[in-house]
């Protein structure tokens, strides 16, 4: 029943979003409004998949951990099928381009990488092979974090407003890890 629940509150954004651009039509610019809501969600979701560590005496979602991951991966999926398929229409010589002029390009495509590599090695058995290697998630998070950043021409508020987060959030993550390091060292 949980899992269900957490399914269809992380398939929001994408009904919404198709609803938008699909039946209502009111969107002015589709592609950038996919990048936007793609881009943003897979972040929203990336970050909490990491912070459930820090609230998880308060509600238990660490046995969901890896299918909220595996959502963000997806709309990050979605966001780079934007790019290839809506921005780019498969033309290779603009996608090399892009990736070349704009440094928050390959920022993304870097990000993307580590978290495919994720994915792939995200079953049971691998797991427990590359755990180390999952660490990778926080430089992907922190590129994640400079491509949003760079991706914008003009910062609001409300961008303001999401970069606070993720600094309070890494912020809350490394005293967790210092104090987990203390408590281990004084055993
Ligand atoms: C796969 C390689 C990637 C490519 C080619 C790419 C491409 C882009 C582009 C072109 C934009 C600018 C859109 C615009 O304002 O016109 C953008 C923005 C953004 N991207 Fe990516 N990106 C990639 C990976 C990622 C990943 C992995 C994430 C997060 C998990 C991400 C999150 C964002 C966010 C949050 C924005 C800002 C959206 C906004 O405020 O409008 N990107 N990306």
């Amino acid at each position: 029943m949980k899992r269900l629940l957490i399914y269809l509150v992380l398939l929001v954004p994408l009904a919404v979003l198709s609803l938008q651009i699909l039946v209502l039509e009111d969107v002015v610019d589709p592609i950038k409004y996919i990048y936007t809501v793609t881009g943003v969600t897979a972040t929203v979701i990336l970050f909490f998949s990491i912070t459930i560590s820090l609230i998880s005496k308060k509600i238990n979602f660490m046995k969901y951990r890896r299918l909220i991951g595996l959502f963000g991966f997806f709309y990050a999926f979605l966001h780079l099928v934007n790019f290839v398929v809506f921005d780019a229409e498969f033309d290779l010589a603009f996608i090399i381009e892009e990736t070349i002029d704009k440094p928050f390009v390959y920022l993304g495509m870097i990000a993307f990488f580590i978290l495919l590599f994720m994915t792939l090695t995200s079953t049971k058995s691998l797991f427990k092979k590359y755990k180390k290697q999952h660490q990778f998630i926080y430089l992907a998070l922190i590129l994640i974090t400079i491509h949003f950043i760079m991706a914008q021409k003009s910062i609001t508020i409300l961008q303001l407003g999401y970069i606070a987060i993720i600094f309070i959030l890494a912020y809350c993550k490394l005293l967790q890890k210092i104090m987990k390091g203390s408590t281990l060292s004084s055993r």
